[in-house]
């Protein structure tokens, strides 16, 4: 067995890998409804409802290192995106506010002492009734967070190498893909094994259309003769907060932006293609199918919303959009203790 360091340096011995490769490393508390627990007894029944039929609503934040602290990006757009993919499902009352959410989310980042994070919130059905129906079953909320870098790889920000994936994007009408429900993670991990094997970085999908939609776990750019483009909203696509705050720095900077459906093609004759998203951040790509994208590397639009995106989020440009929420320091009770 191996032994897992957490956070305060003392060993949990209690997490069996199957396999030998690297697993996150353990912070020391989650939030569960209401209560901080310790990492390793955030556990659920085997019968839970989500383990079975894939029913749960996440979110993926980043708490930013800042030189007044660390700081939450987008925290309350975060929140309003996780409650409208819980109201999608019916999941109507989760039993907190989105102030108290809000609250929780900053006090995880506090209470295991990180200084940037990726912050996990997850609203589940759990152990109850078996059987599809899921509105028997309770509701269970937990947030948790951890050490995330460059989720694309090391050298991700000099541009990666990606692939048309063979699987389609969830059609309208199937998935809802306004909605960031677990079960859509599935075409997701379809789209990114298909990838990795192929030696890409990442897969970008097409939707049902044909028409780009957008990565496993992150929303696409494309930029031809200065313009700037992604899918709409409809065209199977998450509504990225990432992808949101690109179209605002994108429109400051007076570069043209047009939501509309993207043709295969456009992507192996743009000047710039690049990935944004919690996680990948700006992510420039720079070949699609083994054809360079432009000369092959970072283009100028990507890199100029890039270093005002960087900018903002490190705390060193002004926070001009109110995007950052502090983490406070010192104590606080934990809601609804
Ligand atoms: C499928 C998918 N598209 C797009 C995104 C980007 O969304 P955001 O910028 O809100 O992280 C994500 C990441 O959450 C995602 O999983």
């Amino acid at each position: 067995m191996r032994i897992y360091q957490s956070t305060n340096g003392k060993p949990y011995t209690t997490i069996k890998p199957r396999y030998n490769w690297p697993m996150l490393t353990p912070t020391e508390k989650i939030w569960h409804n209401g209560r901080f627990i310790r990492w390793e007894d955030a556990t659920i029944h085997i019968l839970s409802h989500v383990v079975s039929y894939g029913t749960s609503v996440f979110e993926g934040i980043r708490c930013y290192a800042t030189p007044a602290g660390p700081a939450v990006f987008r925290l309350r757009e975060h929140i309003r995106r996780m409650l409208d993919s819980a109201k999608i499902y019916r999941m109507e009352n989760l039993g907190y506010s989105a102030d108290q959410l809000a609250e929780a989310m900053l006090e995880i980042v506090r209470v295991n002492k990180m200084d940037s994070c990726y912050i996990r919130p997850i609203v589940l059905r759990g152990y109850g009734e078996m059987g599809v129906n899921p509105l028997k079953n309770p509701i269970d909320v937990y947030i948790a967070c951890w050490s995330w870098g460059k989720y694309l790889g090391a050298d991700a920000s000099e541009g990666v190498d990606v692939c048309v994936s063979s699987w389609t994007r969830i059609a309208p009408n199937t998935l809802p893909t306004m909605a960031k429900a677990g079960a859509n993670y599935m075409n997701s991990q379809l789209i990114k094994m298909e990838a990795i094997v192929n030696g890409f970085a990442e897969g970008i999908a097409l939707d049902v259309n044909g028409c780009v939609a957008e990565g496993s776990g992150e929303n696409l750019f494309v930029v031809r003769n200065g313009v700037l483009q992604t899918a709409a909203i409809g065209s199977s696509v998450l509504p990225g907060i990432t992808r949101d705050s690109v179209l605002q720095i994108a429109r400051d900077l007076g570069i043209r932006v047009i939501e509309q459906q993207i043709p295969r093609e456009s992507l192996y004759i743009a000047d710039e293609v690049f990935f944004s998203g919690t996680a990948a951040e700006i992510t420039p790509i720079r070949s699609v199918d083994r054809i360079a994208v432009g000369k092959g590397k970072i283009g100028a639009i990507t890199k100029a919303i890039q270093d005002e995106f960087y900018g903002i989020v490190h705390g060193q440009k002004p926070d001009r959009y109110k995007w950052l929420t502090p983490v406070p320091v010192g104590s606080k009770q934990p809601v609804a203790v």
